[in-house]
């Protein structure tokens, strides 16, 4: 375990996977994400935490999978801080994630990172709180968190990689509580297809014991439970393969976009309320 303090287990293990692949991405000469918090936070870590296996080196060609989803969210981020000045930034499961710092976030918008308590510990060694900017360590499914966040904003709720490893009461709730809370903003979130989780369930599990649970299958199921959640767009994450610059992996991404149930395997929604 090196020096660090955190004793990450099952689905928190997930989080280094995905910093892991930024950082990765981000050292290439042509990077899309230049998530240069990244790197250095596995440069830091180096071989502890398990960052040093060879499993974790044998995700390296799924990189563009998570990078695409990252850029994507930070688009649509960006979008909606340059509308919304006195928002406020709630991301939710946001593992070891710098999006703050790849958006340069002015100081005036309050910003949560919500996760786990052993993830937002190790967060914080990696990232300390800055001005502004603050972790939480605590289920996203908990509802007494939520009293830190100012409710009198437009929120932008971020949920990345999350979703899908709760059941579908829990994401229900966290997203009738946000809805609540707040009284206009948008969310953002990916959803696994449903044979996504029923091929994952089955699979060794390479990084540690956890579930998929939550399977996305329609946009118009979370307006459902949800009337006042609308999804304003909706797009396949392999769709996004011309960015790639890589091009062995641009044309591989493009290969299986063409065949519809790989396509759809991870969708990112941005829904606004
Ligand atoms: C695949 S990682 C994604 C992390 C980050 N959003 C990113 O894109 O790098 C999933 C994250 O969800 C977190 N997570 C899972 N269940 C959670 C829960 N109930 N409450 C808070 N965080 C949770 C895990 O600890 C992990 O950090």
């Amino acid at each position: 375990m090196g020096g660090w303090g955190a004793e990450l287990s099952g689905v928190e293990r997930t989080a280094l996977v995905t910093l892991y692949l930024r950082a990765l991405e981000s050292r290439s000469k042509d990077s899309i994400l230049r998530d240069h918090a990244a790197s250095e936070a596995v440069r830091r870590i180096g071989d502890d935490l398990g960052l040093g296996s060879l499993k974790m080196r044998l995700t390296a060609g799924d990189r563009y999978l998570v990078v695409l989803r990252a850029r994507q969210f930070d688009l649509w981020a960006k979008a909606f801080l340059a509308r919304h000045h006195d928002a406020v930034v709630v991301q939710l499961g946001c593992g070891l994630d710098s999006r703050a710092s790849r958006l340069n976030v002015p100081a005036g918008v309050p910003w949560f990172d919500v996760d786990l308590p052993e993830v937002a510990a190790l967060r914080r060694e990696l990232f300390p709180d800055r001005e502004g900017h603050r972790t939480i360590g605590a289920s996203v499914t908990e509802s007494q968190w939520w009293e830190e966040i100012p409710w009198d904003r437009p929120v932008l709720a971020i949920a990345e990689g999350l979703l899908m490893y709760l059941p579908e009461p829990e994401v229900r709730r966290l997203l009738e509580r946000l809805t609540d809370r707040f009284t206009t903003g948008s969310l953002l979130f990916d959803g696994a297809a449903p044979w996504v989780v029923w091929v994952s369930n089955r699979l060794p599990r390479i990084y540690g014991e956890f579930t998929m649970q939550w399977a996305t299958r329609d946009a118009r199921e979370v307006e459902r439970w949800i009337p006042r959640l609308r999804c304003v767009e909706e797009i396949a994450l392999l769709a996004q393969h011309a960015v790639i610059p890589s091009r062995l992996h641009r044309h591989l991404y493009q290969a299986l976009g063409l065949i519809p149930p790989l396509r759809d395997e991870l969708r990112l929604f941005r829904f606004e309320f």
